[in-house]
């Protein structure tokens, strides 16, 4: 069975596996980290989400030997990450968690949106949160809780400069 090198959560692992074994097995069963859930398998359900070089993606659908060498962050890696610890923060005061079982996905999600577009309109949050699917309905609490992280953010030095100008 070949070895695979990559990084999660900032420590650098190698596992044993075949090489279409799914990211989402080798988190969950290989390496122990629970808190990425399986939910359909065929990446259309967005329960396996985690961050690959920042960006959301289906953990269940890419095999190990296509995230060889690369960075993976899981819910369990958002510590200490700005707009991880904000949208967890919102996610409480909003209190938007059902049953639960699609949240760490609608986090890291939400996370990645925020990454890359710090304010996002009610449309770019639909957009970006369509593939997590929440079969409890959270979707309004969902939206409320990322414009409530993405005013708890610093703005960006360049964003700070214009509105000090105007
Ligand atoms: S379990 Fe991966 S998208 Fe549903
Ligand atoms: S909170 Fe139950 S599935 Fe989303």
């Amino acid at each position: 069975m070949p070895a695979y090198s990559l990084t999660i959560n900032n420590k650098p692992v190698t596992v044993d596996a075949e090489p279409d074994m799914p990211l989402l097995w080798v988190i969950r069963d290989i390496i122990g980290l629970k808190g990425t859930k399986f939910g359909c398998g065929i990446a259309q359900c967005g329960a396996c989400t985690v961050h690959l070089g920042g960006s959301a993606v289906r953990s269940c659908g890419l095999p190990i030997s296509a995230v060889a060498g690369q960075k993976i962050t899981t819910i369990e890696g958002l510590t200490g990450n700005q707009q991880g610890e904000m949208v967890q923060k919102a996610w409480i005061e909003e209190q938007v968690p059902q049953c639960g079982y699609c949240q760490s996905g609608q986090i890291m999600s939400a996370v990645a949106l925020l990454h890359r577009t710090p304010r996002p309109t009610d449309a770019e949050i639909d957009i970006a949160m369509q593939g997590n699917i929440c079969r409890c309905g959270c979707y309004e609490r969902i939206r409320k809780a990322i414009h409530l992280a993405a005013s708890m953010q610093t703005p960006p030095a360049s964003l700070k400069k214009s509105l000090t100008r105007s």
